[in-house]
């Protein structure tokens, strides 16, 4: 068992050698660039990381050096060549602060990439720094390092909504304008929802005892009232990186209740693979001697001792929850501390964003595509879920398709967001700040305020049936992160996807109602989905 783990684990690892170079971001690079406090090593003691090169990573408007530290370290003389290639020299002049070509130092040394945007055009532009080293005689070694960055026009610094020259404005126009028109067409849709719940609500009052769904109107005042009392107190705790944390003791029971042997797991295959995270499936064997497929999280060992706690403080959320629709962890190890264990339940569950991008690569070909019923039977039970979670008042905070898996069935659980961010970069950004936020999943009063109550999760919810229709695009595509929260704030939302019923439009555009208030509550976005489930079967 235990050799068969070696093996396994020895094998995911790609032997490249490089002689005996380091090529890597220091922490403050990384802190920079990513808001992660950990060094991110592209060549280890000559071993390549090819995730590492493989991540193309997002340079901050606000910032315009990139510094990369290298060093040989036999002493041995290595040549270098290095050349830097933009996809638009009129929005990033790049400069390097090293020659083309010379020899890697033999201690440790910094050289500094500036790539600011000329502010003439706006683009997002690709940078890519390829370096080729020689290693002996006639054998040349290249390397790609690849980085984004979101170049903006210079505009005079007045009213933004007159700026019409830049691209994303004018689409936004069109967003807005799409949102307005459909939200017209179909108020009429939900006020009668609205009005079918209402009527249904009273009825239930009227006849209680025999009601089948009693926490429907037990959710409404319960997730409402926690909403303005605790929304302040609770957000801190989650997201932010800090190890200081009130529940940590609470985490250590947790986790000391779940603890499993090691030598129990066996890791299978890499189902997910990031820069520092990785989830395999395996298997876990019991003391009966029962095996079980389990859905393994856990890091390599380039992660910092913040990502791990962040790992078992994440991955914990779903401690001890039980519900058909959310995938509870079903153990821990931390024998290893440098790479915790965290143990799920395995039925050959895919992640949902990944589930639904594989749906759209193979559209035209045999492989399903989603049905509309599909899709709101999927959001339907998302919001089952998602129902019981508040029930627990534990509110989400990152409900997106990433954090969702699915079966062969169509089956849906909602997870937790451990690793996520490593997994899906590209979903989470840095605001200036530290911290590593789904903004483009999250609700207004969560990016300006920080407030997370139900009603942020419905507006995330929003985004997840978005996502579901569009088979995972990514939202707002054309918006830099940083300008999310004043486009929300100006009116704009996501355009209805093509093919999708503008009865789940409306619904969507209902979940993104500028006020937390005016926002339907899961219970009422339950009835709503069921009556177009219901129409949509009659129709069929
Ligand atoms: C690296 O080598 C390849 C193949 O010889 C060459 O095409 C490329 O231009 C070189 N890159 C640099 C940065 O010198
Ligand atoms: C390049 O810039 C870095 C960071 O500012 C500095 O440490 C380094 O000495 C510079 N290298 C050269 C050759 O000027
Ligand atoms: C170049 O060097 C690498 C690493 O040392 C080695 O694996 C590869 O076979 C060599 N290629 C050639 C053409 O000599």
């Amino acid at each position: 068992m235990v050799h068969k783990y070696l093996y396994l684990l020895c094998a995911f690892i790609i032997h490249e050698c490089l002689g005996y170079l380091n090529l890597f971001l220091t922490s403050q690079e990384v802190q920079k660039t990513l808001g992660l406090d950990v060094e991110l090593y592209y060549i280890r003691d000559g071993q390549i990381n090819n995730n590492a090169l493989a991540y193309v990573m997002d340079i901050p408007l606000n910032v315009d050096n990139l510094l990369i530290s290298w060093e040989s370290l036999n002493g041995k003389a290595l040549p270098y060549n290095i050349g830097i290639t933009t996809s638009n020299l009129h929005s990033i002049t790049p400069k390097l602060n090293i020659t083309q070509s010379g020899i890697i130092p033999t201690t440790l040394q910094t050289f500094t990439l500036s790539v600011p945007c000329t502010g003439t055009v706006a683009d997002q532009v690709n940078i890519d720094i390829s370096m080729n080293i020689t290693l002996q005689p006639n054998n040349i070694t290249t390397i790609k390092i690849q980085r984004k960055k979101n170049c903006k026009r210079n505009e005079t610094p007045i009213s933004s909504n007159i700026s019409i020259d830049s691209k994303p404005v004018t689409n936004s126009v069109n967003i807005f304008y799409t949102a307005v028109g459909s939200a017209i067409i179909l108020i009429g849709f939900l006020a009668i929802c609205v009005l079918r719940y209402y009527l249904k609500e009273k009825k239930k009052k009227s006849s209680r005892g025999n009601s089948m769904q009693p926490h429907m109107t037990y959710l409404t005042s319960a997730t409402r009232n926690p909403t303005s009392t605790c929304s302040y107190g609770s957000f801190r705790r989650m997201p932010s990186y800090s190890l200081i944390d009130e529940r940590s003791k609470d985490l250590q029971e947790r986790i000391s209740e779940l603890t499993i042997q090691r030598c129990r797991v066996g890791l299978n295959s890499v189902i997910l693979e990031g820069t520092f995270g990785r989830v395999y499936l395996g298997s876990y064997t019991d003391e009966n001697g029962r095996q079980e497929e389990v859905l393994v999280k856990t890091v390599t060992d380039h992660a910092s001792q913040i990502q791990i706690s962040l790992l078992l403080q994440e991955g914990m959320f779903m401690y001890s929850l039980n519900h058909k629709n959310i995938l509870t962890i079903l153990g821990v190890s931390i024998e290893d501390q440098t790479a915790p264990f965290l143990l799920y339940p395995y039925h050959s569950y895919k992640n949902l964003k990944v589930f639904l991008q594989k749906c759209k690569l193979n559209s035209e070909g045999v492989a399903h595509t989603l049905t509309t019923q599909e899709v709101v039977d999927m959001a339907l039970q998302v919001i089952q879920g998602m129902q019981y979670l508040h029930k627990k008042h534990l509110w989400h905070k990152d409900l997106a398709a990433r954090n969702c898996v699915v079966d062969d069935k169509l089956r849906i659980k909602v997870t937790d967001n451990a690793l996520s961010r490593d997994l899906f970069p590209s979903d989470y950004h840095c605001l200036g700040d530290n911290e590593n936020r789904p903004i483009k999943w999250m609700a207004i009063e969560s990016l300006l305020q920080k407030e997370f109550s139900s009603s942020s999760d419905v507006w995330s919810f929003g985004v997840l049936l978005w996502e579901l229709t569009t088979l995972a695009q990514q939202p707002y595509v054309e918006i830099d992160p940083f300008e999310v929260a004043a486009y929300l704030k100006d009116g704009y939302r996501l355009a209805q996807p093509v093919n999708c019923p503008d009865e789940l439009f409306a619904v969507m555009a209902y979940c993104w109602a500028m006020s937390p208030s005016e926002r339907p509550t899961f219970t009422q976005l339950q009835v709503c989905l069921q009556e177009f489930y219901a129409q949509l079967i009659r129709y069929v």
